[in-house]
């Protein structure tokens, strides 16, 4: 038992919120209540991301100021994640006090400490994302990322010493080779560093729409220097010199591919600067694609993409498939760290092969055979069973993976175990059998019923609650501590069993 800080990336309220960006929370969510299950005290943090260009473009288009519009949209990011059961502890939304005050203490420090001096910036600048780029890295002469033109701007900024930290970052690589995740995304970002690294440019003058730099109020922050601070602004920094001793050491952040530079680069050279540790894990997850592209809002509307975001929200998926089997979708069909290809089809054979016919399957089938051959009574496991070491390695499966920060594993092998034990009653047949002799093959059915709903807690909470319930348990599986609560022969036997509507009714 310790201490676990999950993020996420703070999203962009120019976009409204789709299944990329459920992808990441849902994931983050899954791993924080997975951490909770431990007995780690655990912190999942969230947000929006409000200042830029961008979102001041949006409000401007939408005929609204950027802090109506700010509200407004991150209040649909909050909805969105709420109707997902997303279990975060904080929402961070960068136009908070708390946030301007981090931000401004710790831009100060490093600004005291020589990395932060005045200069002039000329470059191509993709508004985005936010960034600029050099002639080479286009494409066609577009943004690679976008495929919109860039506009050449020319300002008198502050500029981080990003170049000062080139060895320090390598050492900080070098020493600490498990803390950019998978190994493949270390490299890359370690290459980009040992290309070299360039001053950025951190301030702006050309809009008003940030945090304003302390020391000349005419400048505000450039919204990616003010955004990863979020991630300290939320346990305090500034104010709770204790509360970010105690978390920051643990903090995972969970991030898209596309930002790696900014986390794992950017943002470690930050932290060295202000003088605190760099993030103690960087996991880097691919993208969502539909028909080949990357779901986002920018995509949708150009005409070669066929995406179209409005008919793939969140909500929309979870109306039609229920919330639970859109979190399983989302965590078992795209492994992180690489990209997965979302269609309706692909959702909807999975839920039923896994949700319909495995688990459901499982969890009916037992109950009926209950009802019908021990009068609803549930029989307590034997200490023999076949399924003993079936879920022994359930178990193991899953603790290994969700330490590695891949949620499919865990329900791959949780799934293991709901096969061997529908395996095991179709060879044992218990409802063709007499009441009185199916006693032990039952009881441990409803055990592994049981161990499954511990399991399946921190990807499909309402569901696992919903089965424990059905086999008389009382409470919540989210309640239990893991992994002792599933050892074999936690069920205790002698209680009623309800069989209940099909967990997830077959789909056409
Ligand atoms: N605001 C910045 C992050 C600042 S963090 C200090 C940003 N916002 S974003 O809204 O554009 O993207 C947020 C996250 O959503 C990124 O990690 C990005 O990878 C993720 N996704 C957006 N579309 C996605 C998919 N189609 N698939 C998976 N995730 C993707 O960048």
């Amino acid at each position: 038992m310790g201490r676990f800080y999950v993020t996420t990336p703070i999203y962009y309220v120019n976009d409204v919120p789709h299944l990329g960006h459920a992808y990441c929370t849902v994931n983050a969510d899954a791993i924080a209540r997975w951490h909770r299950g431990l007995g780690d005290e655990t912190l999942f943090l969230t947000g929006t991301d409000e200042h830029g260009t961008k979102v001041a473009e949006s409000a401007e288009s939408h005929g609204v100021t950027p802090a109506e519009w700010t509200d407004r949209t991150s209040a649909r990011f909050q909805e969105a994640w709420r109707s997902l059961n997303v279990s975060n502890d904080d929402f961070i939304r960068t136009t908070e006090d708390r946030h301007y005050a981090t931000v401004r203490t710790f831009l100060k420090r490093i600004y005291d400490n020589g990395y932060i001096v005045k200069d002039t910036y000329k470059g191509l600048y993709c508004v985005s994302c936010e960034d600029y780029y050099t002639t080479e890295s286009l494409e066609a002469g577009l943004c690679p990322v976008h495929r919109r033109a860039v506009v050449e701007m020319e300002e008198d900024n502050y500029f981080f010493r990003l170049s000062a930290f080139e060895d320090r970052l390598i050492e900080w690589y070098e020493s600490q080779p498990d803390a950019i995740r998978p190994a493949a995304k270390r490299k890359e970002a370690l290459s980009f560093i040992r290309g070299g690294l360039k001053d950025v440019s951190i301030t702006r003058t050309s809009l008003s729409w940030g945090v304003p730099v302390p020391w000349d109020e005419e400048h505000v922050f450039y919204v990616w220097y003010d955004a990863l601070i979020n991630y300290l602004t939320a346990i305090g920094y500034g104010s709770d010199d204790e509360r970010v001793a105690e978390w920051w050491p643990h903090v995972h952040h969970l991030i898209g591919k596309e930002i790696i530079r900014f986390h794992c680069v950017w943002w470690p050279a930050m932290c060295m600067a202000a003088g605190i540790d760099p993030p103690a894990s960087i996991f880097v997850h691919g993208w969502l694609l539909v028909g080949g592209h990357k779901l986002s809002k920018s995509m949708a509307g150009e005409e070669d993409s066929p995406v179209k975001l409005t008919e793939i929200s969140p909500a929309s998926l979870t109306e039609d498939f229920g919330v639970d089997a859109v979190r399983y979708h989302l965590l078992r069909d795209t492994p992180l760290g690489t990209d997965g290809e979302f269609s309706i089809e692909g959702l909807t054979s999975r839920y039923n092969s896994d949700l319909a016919n495995n688990l459901g399957n499982l969890v009916a089938r037992v109950a009926t055979v209950v009802g019908s051959k021990c009068g609803g009574i549930g029989p307590a496991p034997a200490a023999d069973s076949p399924l003993v070491a079936a879920s022994e390695e359930a178990v193991a499966g899953a603790l290994a993976a969700w330490e590695k920060f891949a949620p499919h594993e865990a329900l791959e092998a949780t799934w293991r175990l709901i096969g061997a034990a529908n395996a095991e009653l179709e060879a044992t047949a218990p409802w063709k059998a007499e009441p009185g002799t199916v006693d032990d093959v039952l009881g441990s059915a409803l055990e592994v019923v049981r161990i499954v709903a511990l399991l399946i807690s921190a990807a499909m909470p309402a569901t696992a609650d919903e089965i424990w319930h059905r086999i008389g348990l009382s409470g919540s599986p989210a309640d239990e501590l893991l992994p002792d609560a599933a050892q074999w022969g936690g069920y205790p036997g002698g209680l009623v069993v309800t069989k209940g509507d099909p967990l997830f009714p077959r789909r056409k």
